[in-house]
Formats: C-alpha cells, structure tokens, sequence
C-alpha cells in the first residue's frame, strides 16, 4: 500500500500521480471490477513534457493504486489522450486467452513533425491492446489505424460501441470540429460526418470529445450528449468543457439547441479535458465522469513541489429538461462512493442568522473540523434574491477564498487565497456561473467539498458546478456562511469530517 509523505498541497481525497506531471484523464474503462485511470503522464519532469499513458486502478473510483506507466512514446511519437474499450465480441481479432482484450486508442503526436513547418499530419489515431486487465499493452503493428489528411489539430478519439448499429464510433477532435468515423472492428475505420464548425463556443482549438446517450430525468425521451472541450476561449480564460445536447444516427450528430448559446459542465477554472468511463455495466445505469482539475494558463507553474495536478472527484452525469423553456442542461452530481470517506458529521440547527454574524460550517478550533470536509447547507430563497457569502479562511494567515453568491451569480474569488503570483492570470478574475433559474425554487442547496488545494461546488443537485484549485500557505482552518445585508435564512447544514484516499 501507498502512503504519501505529507507533502504540501497534496490531495487527500482527489488523484494525483505519486510524482511528476500529470494532464487530462485517458482511457477510463470499468473491467471485471476494477475502474481504470490511465493519464496524460509526463515522469521526468513536473512540467508537460513527451506524453506516456500513466495507469491506476479503483475498486469504487475513489481510492486508488498506482500501477506502473502503461504506454510509453515510441517511434511513432509521444501517447496523447484518448480512450479504452472492452471488446466483448473480440472484433478486432486481438484476443489472445478466454477473456475478451482491452483495446486502447489513442492520438500518436510526432513531435519531430510538429516542428516542421507546413506539416500538418503529425497527430493520428492508433491502438493498442491488453490481454492481462491493462497491466501490460501491445501497441498494433499497423498503427495509424486512422491517418491525418493535413489537419494540423486531429486528436483525443472516444470510442464507443452503437448497439443499434453493431459497430464501433469514433469521435475526435479535429482544430473547430469533431469528426466521426466508424468501425467493425478498431482496426478498419471508415469517415461519416464533421459537427460543430458553427456551433458553441470557438475561442480555441477543439480537444477531448465524447458522446453517450442520457435519459432525460422524469421522463422515457433519451438524447445524445457531446463533451467537448476548449483551449483557450474558456469562460474564465483558459481551458473549459462545454458540451452540446441532440440527436445522433450513428452517423451524424445534430444540436437540438441553439447553436450560439455555449453551455458549460462546469463553470469553474479548473476542470477540463474530462470524458465518462466506458463499460459501466447496464445494471449500474450511471454515466460517470472524471476531469482534470487545471487550466492551461497556469498548471505547469502552480506551487506543488512533487508532483502537478489532481482529478476532480468522480461525478456521475445527468440530462435534465426545463419544461417551460425546453432547454435540456447536463447536471453532474458527486458519486455516492464517496460517503466511504465519511468520518464525523455536524449537523447544524435551522437558523436565521442577522447580517454581518457569521454561521460557521466548518472550524478546527471549535468544532475540531479539519479540511479534508464537505458540507451541505439549503438557504431559504422563497423564490427572492438572496445574497451571502461562503469563505473559506485562516485567521492566522488572513488568506481567504470566497464564493459570493449575488443576484443570481455565482462568484468565485481567490484573489487572496494564498500563494497567486505564480501565474499573471490565476487570480486575475473571479470566475461566474449564472444560477437565476434555480431562485425560482423555494430554497437554493449547496454540497461543496474542500481538499488542501481545491473547492468544488455543486448548486442543486449540481445544475451548477464551479471547481477551482488554490494554494493557501498554512491551509484553511474555517468555512462560514455571512450575509451583508439582510438576514440569511438557513433551514438545514451538516459537515461531513472527510478521511484521506491514501
Ligand atoms: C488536452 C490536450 C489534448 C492532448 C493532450 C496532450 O489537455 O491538449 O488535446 O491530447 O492534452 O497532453
């Protein structure tokens, strides 16, 4: 079994690689009871560097063993994200004993070829396969299976078996848009359409797709949902997924919503490059997700002396509708697994607390709460405007980090939360997310969830994320609720003293 030293900032309840630099989350597949995390993994350096595929394993998605690295670059160029599959069927002939193969696809970049000008064709799709639970992988001799026809960006293919179809889809980036191909057996691929050029947000170059069908909740309507993440052109600056809600043929998608409008799976700094794991089985039902708690702008600089980056906690993700308006909008809601991490609660009296008094949440001098927590609060909107304050503070340091919940937007600051000047455009802004919908019920619920250098925010029943990463100096030692001007109302709140993964 792993333990980390106590090194400063380091996760407790979030993955991180046990050293060196990390990026987007690759390959998640479920098999025979283990979840797997493969990852962007540089291992020389804690800055990005010739991309491997790092490798852990879960039993719930939540505590994790590391695994040695399970791709590493060849002549064909560094491992770029992609995705990982079972292949029940054993369709691509790749299997080898009486359990059906894992097959890896991924974009082979050839840095040499990045570096000539005019060349355009130096990212392609390539496999791989395991025939031992993804412990050890052989890369396919006929690599590229898929070849670039001079699209400079052309990366991060999703495979996903259509069952209605009896065949293989492949989504992948291509600079403004995805593309989709499809295949009988990984190996033979064939082009069906492109999606996207005018749609959404184009702020930047088009990275990590994916497509999975939801059921609409409280209701039989399915639709297709499309990740789709961004870099740069994100709502904060920097990195972001938005994601788009239609119909899909098993050839083309098509955008049931307005095509100017950018939704975001979370409106927070730090969560992009995320995709759902594969081979969940049905039983299960859940379409669960992973994102990489950074941002382009400054991840290979934030003060981690080790290692670089977390994963969010695992989300499951759910399609609802608005019955008025007819907008369809992705919630993503923390995994149950997770109450495995539970220790203590505090449960906390219904109150009405006066403006400028503090409702404390959490406090490691008087409640002997200490971060890793979680919260849950539910504040009496009665359908008005209702304005407060959560901080999270050190009385010590004076550093804190603020959400301000105003006018139906959410503000995240972390201008003083600690060590900032690493990067120019880390505390530049305060990032938002617009809730005014969610007034329109008689009280607003609130979940966050606090590691030594992150927040994550889910507003009733996540239909609003914010996920933001800080680096305070001698870490947080508070959470309270403060209003300014009027009285909060609260009806109910609870922290849930929250143990460590490793
Ligand atoms: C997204 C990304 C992907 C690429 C990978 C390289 O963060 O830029 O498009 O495959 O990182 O590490």
């Amino acid at each position: 079994e792993l333990s980390f030293p106590d090194d400063k900032f380091r996760s407790q309840i979030h993955f991180t690689p046990k050293e060196a630099w990390m990026n987007d989350p690759n390959g998640m597949v479920y098999y025979d009871g283990e979840y797997h995390l493969f990852y962007q993994y540089y291992p020389d350096s804690t800055v990005w560097g010739p991309m491997h595929w790092g490798h852990a394993v879960s039993p719930d998605m939540v505590h994790w063993k590391h695994l040695p690295i399970a791709l590493y670059p060849d002549e064909l160029g560094y491992i770029f994200s992609g995705s990982a599959v079972v292949d029940w069927n054993n369709t691509s002939g790749f299997q080898t004993g009486e359990h059906p193969p894992m097959i890896a696809i991924f974009t082979h970049h050839e840095p040499v070829g990045a570096e000539e000008e005019g060349n355009n064709t130096y990212q392609y799709q390539s496999i791989a396969y395991s025939n031992d639970k993804g412990r050890t992988w052989t890369k396919y001799e006929g690599n590229p299976v898929v070849p670039n026809p001079g699209i400079k960006d052309f990366r991060d293919p999703k495979v996903i078996w259509l069952e209605d179809f009896q065949q293989w889809l492949m989504v992948f980036a291509a600079l403004d848009r995805v593309k989709f191909y499809t295949s009988p057996n990984l190996i033979d691929w064939k082009f069906q359409s492109d999606f996207g050029m005018n749609d959404g947000s184009h702020g930047g170059v088009w990275e990590c797709p994916d497509l999975f069908q939801l059921q609409v909740e409280g209701s039989e309507e399915k639709k297709w949902v499309l990740l789709l993440s961004i870099n740069p052109g994100g709502p904060n600056g920097g990195s972001a997924t938005q994601y788009f809600v239609g119909d899909f043929d098993g050839k083309t998608f098509t955008n049931s919503q307005d095509p100017n409008a950018s939704q975001w799976l979370d409106h927070g700094p730090d969560n992009y490059a995320g995709v759902t794991w594969s081979d969940i089985p049905e039983e299960d039902g859940r379409r669960l997700f992973l994102g990489w708690m950074g941002n382009w702008n400054y991840a290979q600089v934030v003060p981690t002396e080790k290692w670089r980056s977390a994963m969010t906690i695992p989300r499951s993700l759910h399609l609802t509708k608005n019955q008025t308006s007819g907008v369809y909008t992705v919630a993503s809601r923390p995994v149950n697994e997770l109450a495995s991490l539970h220790t203590k609660s505090v449960d906390f009296e219904k109150e009405s607390v006066n403006a400028g008094t503090r409702f404390s949440l959490m406090n490691t001098d008087d409640l002997g709460l200490t971060v890793p927590f979680k919260s849950e609060f539910t504040v009496n909107t009665s359908g008005r405007q209702s304005n407060f304050r959560l901080v999270l503070d050190n009385p010590k340091t004076q550093e804190e980090f603020v959400f301000r919940f105003q006018d139906g937007t959410l503000y995240g600051n972390r201008a003083k939360s600690g060590l900032t000047d690493f990067a120019d455009n880390f505390a530049h802004q305060e990032a938002t997310a617009p809730f005014q919908q969610l007034l329109k019920e008689k009280e607003l619920k609130v979940e966050f969830f606090v590691d030594e250098s992150s927040i994550e925010i889910f507003l009733n029943d996540g239909s609003v994320v914010m996920t933001e990463v800080f680096f305070p100096t001698e870490g947080f030692t508070r959470a309270y609720l403060i209003s300014d001007d009027n009285p909060l109302e609260i009806n109910s709140a609870r922290t849930t003293q929250l143990k460590s993964i490793w």
